[in-house]
């Protein structure tokens, strides 16, 4: 069994369906969480929720694209538990655009959350993280197939991809591994508003013949932040029911 007792795991974007999965999943393995969200409010209920209570939980409000946020929460994350072992970068924004329409500050708008929040995460949890920890970053299929109306969501995750790869390069050196987790289309709110344009065509592109559940998601997370996978680093791990393959 994954035993994250003893670990701590600091997640961005943790009031969303996947953030909250692999926030409950940790909790169950032994994890205690630094939890932080632009809105901090939720955190808190959610912190008092969790089922395992040897495991410690502390929230902080952290919007990803304010660098003075992100080091004050990993301040604290310091001063709680005297540094991180795991790092999630969860949090994620996914309107709707064509390139026709879009403006330079919506796309500006759009990296500033997905690819500048992921890159501020990782530069602020890395001067905690202590030596043989790991990071995930939540990238998505977007960002290696494309999505029409949403290109500048898929250009920013295609972005974590490679940042990502080089982060791990930087970090290996201190025993830390730097992965990234592509999701299809997974049942959170953020997902609503396509699945309910597309119906069950998407569904029908998957060869699973469903969508994904946001424990599917964290389990996969979960995999990658611990030492089942020790000698993974710079990889992407697909988790899409097969919709990636088939196209
Ligand atoms: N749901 C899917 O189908 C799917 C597919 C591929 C990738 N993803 C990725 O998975 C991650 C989690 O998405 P989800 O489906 O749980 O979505 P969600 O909408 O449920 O959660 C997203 C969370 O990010 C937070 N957030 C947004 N902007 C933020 C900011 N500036 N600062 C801090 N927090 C901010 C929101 O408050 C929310 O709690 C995202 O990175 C998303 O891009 C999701």
């Amino acid at each position: 069994m994954i035993d994250f007792t003893g670990k701590v795991a600091f997640i961005t974007g943790a009031n969303g369906g996947i953030a909250r999965a692999t926030a409950l999943l940790f909790n169950q393995l032994g994890a205690s969480l630094v939890l932080t969200d632009q809105h901090a409010e939720p955190l808190d209920a959610f912190a008092a929720s969790l089922p395992n209570r040897q495991a410690r939980c502390v929230t902080a409000r952290v919007d990803v694209t304010s660098t003075d946020d992100l080091d004050a929460a990993c301040a604290m994350a310091r001063a709680e538990f005297g540094g991180i072992d795991q790092l999630v970068a969860a949090a994620g924004w996914f309107p709707e655009s064509s390139v026709a329409a879009m403006t330079d500050a919506h796309w500006h708008q759009v990296l500033a959350v997905n690819l500048d929040g992921v890159m501020r995460t990782c530069r602020a949890g890395a001067r905690v993280l202590r030596d043989g920890g790991a990071v995930v970053n939540v990238a998505s299929r977007a960002g290696h197939a494309g999505v029409a109306n949403h290109s500048h969501y898929a250009a920013a995750k295609a972005g974590v991809l490679g940042f990502s790869r080089s982060l791990a390069q930087e970090l290996a050196p201190r025993g830390i591994r730097v992965n990234c987790v592509s999701p299809g289309l997974i049942e959170t709110a953020m997902s609503a508003p396509m699945r309910e344009k597309m119906g069950d065509t998407r569904i029908a592109l998957t060869p699973l013949r469903r969508n994904g559940q946001p424990v599917e998601i964290a389990s996969a997370i979960a995999f990658l932040a611990s030492d089942w996978a020790s000698f993974i680093t710079g990889e992407t791990l697909h988790v899409n029911g097969g919709a990636y393959m088939a196209g």
